[in-house]
């Protein structure tokens, strides 16, 4: 069963209307935590547990000994994540979930849609650390979404395309993909975002033959794998289902239809 604790807030500020970061102080969950894991938090002091909201560790610091997630306010428990302040102190479970898989030496792309790329971001700071080249391509609606200064201080390329071409490439992320990235120099992927965007991708990967994975992004009621509220079939043909908060959320590109 993995860790409940309080946590300290350092900092829950909006990036743009619905979209958040909040950093909390965590020394003890810190080292125990890995890209495309996920926390479970709840959001308000009421003991419902129906309200605790999977939330993506978006970046994490070991100096500091601090977590960062970037939400979007999407329905009543990430609307009432909005109400913490500094200095509250919020009730977290985890990390939970498995994780993407790290290999040096290589040239990954990462591709992130929305608040998707949140995972992707923790993701390329593990990466660099392991001296692989990093480029993140990151679909956004406007330039306030975008994570520049972030993604650039890890020391990764960062490529944005923004629906109002406000920023970056004007259009779909995976345009940019198309247009932008020679699959050539590319040795593995990573993405997370809207199934139809992460499709897109996984068929230019397939196209490419360059293997990759993704994280599914599913209602999570429990996040342990015990209400079920998350299964689903890999593939179409399959009798079985994964949890996937259990099982996942990050699977291979050739064990999932998507
Ligand atoms: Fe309950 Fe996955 S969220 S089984």
């Amino acid at each position: 069963m993995p860790g409940v604790d309080k946590y300290l807030i350092l900092k829950n500020q909006p990036l743009d209307k619905d979209l958040y970061e909040m950093e909390f102080l965590a020394p003890n969950l810190v080292p125990t935590c890995e890209p495309g894991q996920f926390i479970h938090l709840l959001p308000s002091s009421t003991l419902d547990p129906l309200l605790r909201r999977p939330i993506s560790l978006y970046d994490v610091d070991r100096k500091k000994e601090t977590i960062t997630l970037l939400y979007k306010v999407v329905g009543k428990g990430t609307m009432l994540m909005t109400n913490v302040e500094s200095n509250d102190y919020v009730d977290i479970m985890g990390p939970l979930g498995n994780n993407f898989t790290l290999k040096a030496d290589q040239n990954v792309v990462l591709v992130g849609g929305g608040v998707g790329v949140a995972p992707l971001v923790y993701l390329a700071r593990r990466l660099k650390e392991i001296d692989c080249k990093v480029t993140l391509l990151h679909g956004a609606e406007n330039q306030n979404q975008l994570i520049k200064a972030r993604v650039e201080q890890i020391g990764a390329s960062y490529k944005p395309a923004t629906m109002d071409g406000s920023y970056g490439y004007e259009g779909f992320i995976t345009d940019l993909l198309l247009e932008e990235i020679d699959p050539r120099d590319i040795d593995f992927i990573y993405t997370c975002g809207p199934e139809l965007m992460m499709s897109e991708v996984v068929s230019f990967a397939n196209r490419n033959n360059i293997s990759g994975q993704l994280s599914l992004e599913e209602h999570m009621a429990c996040g342990i794998g015990a209400c079920l509220g998350c299964v689903r079939r890999l593939r179409s043909s399959d009798t079985n289902y994964v949890k996937v908060c259990k099982d996942g959320p990050v699977f291979n590109f050739n064990d999932i239809d998507i």
